[in-house]
């Protein structure tokens, strides 16, 4: 049950990012709303298991660099699981 809710997310962020309509961006990597939305649902959803979920705000982009590295084998997230959700609490600050 949990491996399909993943694989429904993961599924999801692959249609998104196959959207047509989404606005080319400049840079290494597109990031859309969308996108970002995964990477929240992935973060409330796997980040309170142990803690209070963590404020953004609380840490810099650099800190939550390691952070991330520690945490994310925890929340037992994959490489792309990790990706949007480092880029999803970057993008609160
Ligand atoms: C399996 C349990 C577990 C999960 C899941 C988990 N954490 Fe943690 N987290 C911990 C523990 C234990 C600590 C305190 C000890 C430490 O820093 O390793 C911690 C500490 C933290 C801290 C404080 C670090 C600091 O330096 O002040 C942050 C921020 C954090 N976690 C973010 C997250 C994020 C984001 C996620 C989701 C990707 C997450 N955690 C998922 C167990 C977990």
């Amino acid at each position: 049950m949990k491996i399909l809710a993943v694989t429904a997310i993961l599924g999801t962020a692959f249609i998104v990012s196959c959207t047509p309509k989404t606005p080319a961006v400049s840079g290494p990597k597109t990031i859309t709303a969308e996108y970002l939305a995964q990477g929240k649902v992935i973060f409330d959803n796997s980040c309170k298991k142990c803690h209070d979920l963590p404020n953004p705000k609380d840490h810099s982009a650099q800190d939550w660099v390691g952070i991330m590295n520690s945490m994310a084998p925890k929340a037992k997230l994959n490489d792309t699981q990790h990706q949007m959700v480092y880029d999803y609490i970057v993008s609160v600050k």
